[in-house]
């Protein structure tokens, strides 16, 4: 299989994963995935964003307890044995004065690229994750002790899929 042919694997394999096995993701693994992220391009090099990992159970039971906004039920959350914190540090040039100029927000696109690079990372290597915009980042903030200028702009849930991604595949016709 040729690169190409294996990196368009990786993304038909990507999907939303909402059910998780109880298997522990290794720091290997998640250092592998934050790898990917340090490789991300970004506005003026900036690379303005800070990963936390929640891996302890009384805090990602905080999280899916209080960090959610109504809504959209995801009880599945709680079932995930890692929740990474995606946090964006806004600077006064890039994301502050040259978004006046351009009316670009520099900092959530970096952002989401970065995020991105860690779900594709970790789908190579047989992770499942989602995406999860819909929650409260003053409480999650408060409860990390995140410091002055770090804002939580996503959760992203890890962990080895209870489905195997194929069979998902196969689901959604591809
Ligand atoms: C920025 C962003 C925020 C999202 N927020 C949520 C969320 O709060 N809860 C959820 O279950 N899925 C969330 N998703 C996942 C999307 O629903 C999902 O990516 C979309 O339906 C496409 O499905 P797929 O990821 O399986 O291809 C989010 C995705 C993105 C990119």
């Amino acid at each position: 299989m040729s690169v190409g042919d294996e990196m368009m694997a990786i993304f038909h394999r990507r999907h939303s994963c909402r059910h998780y096995l109880e298997r522990e993701v290794s720091e290997e693994a998640l250092a592998f995935c934050l790898e990917a992220v340090a490789l991300a391009p970004s506005a003026c090099n900036r690379k303005p964003w800070q990963l936390v990992t929640v891996r302890d159970p009384e805090l990602r039971l905080q999280i899916c307890r209080h960090g959610l906004l109504p809504g959209i039920p995801m009880p599945w959350l709680a079932g995930a044995p890692v929740i990474m914190v995606l946090c964006a540090r806004r600077e006064l040039v890039t994301h502050r004065l040259a978004p006046l100029f351009s009316g670009i927000d520099y900092l959530l696109l970096d952002c989401g690229i970065a995020g991105e690079h860690l779900v594709l990372a970790a789908t190579a290597l047989g992770l499942g994750t989602c995406w999860i915009g819909w929650f409260r980042p003053r409480y999650v903030k408060k409860l990390l002790h995140l410091g002055w200028g770090v804002q939580p702009v996503a959760l992203i849930s890890v962990g080895y899929p209870a489905e195997p991604a194929d069979s998902i595949s196969a689901a959604r016709g591809e």
